[in-house]
């Protein structure tokens, strides 16, 4: 999905919309929730799926995945987690929900709200995956450099500070949320 689909939801007094270059995924507004997944080919396609949460079902898990993907902590398989970019995810804990990203570094895998600490409104990734030079995020508005780990800004207007952490783990393989100030998430 090259260029990403918008998808959005509205329910009796608030409305949401994304754009999202994943294959699959959810938006929320309110007690509604829109789930999506698309494929390769048009048979493979299902878009769809508005659902109040409290009958929220997800999509089918390819490669014995749905077990894990149950989890409401799941974000994804190791493999699909990059180093050379990040991948979207929302965290979700009360009524608060927070928009973060991941990026793969060896075997582990590192979370960071989707922000930037010149200009917090600026996400580091606009939803194609945050470029990656050198083993660094570059930050597309004005040039700031993150490393992995700490996410310390080594390079541009905010050097010293780091971004805000959203801890995630590997276990088996798999990526899952572990920050306790959450208690699901799911990708963008
Ligand atoms: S907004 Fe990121 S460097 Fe300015």
């Amino acid at each position: 999905m090259a260029e990403g689909i918008k998808a959005r939801v509205a329910s009796d007094d608030e409305r949401e919309a994304t754009r999202v270059a994943a294959n699959e995924g959810k938006v929320a507004a309110g007690d509604a929730t829109f789930w999506f997944s698309v494929g390769e080919s048009s048979e493979d396609t299902n878009v769809g799926g508005a659902h109040r949460d409290d009958e929220v079902s997800r999509p089918d898990e390819e490669d014995g995945e749905k077990g894990k993907a149950d989890d409401r902590r799941y974000i994804a398989p190791l493999e699909a987690v990059p180093t050379e970019g990040t991948i979207r995810c929302v965290a979700s804990g009360g009524s608060r929900e927070v928009e973060f990203i991941c990026r793969r570094e060896g075997e582990a895998v590192f979370g960071w709200r989707n922000s930037c600490p010149h200009e917090p409104e600026v996400r580091l990734d606009p939803g194609w995956g945050a470029e990656v030079c050198e083993g660094q995020i570059v930050c597309h508005e004005h040039g700031a450099r993150f490393e992995g780990g700490e996410g310390l800004c080594t390079y541009g207007p905010c050097r010293g500070k780091v971004l805000d952490p959203i801890d995630v783990e590997v276990q088996d393989e798999t990526v899952y949320l572990t920050d306790e100030r959450f208690e699901a998430c799911w990708r963008l």
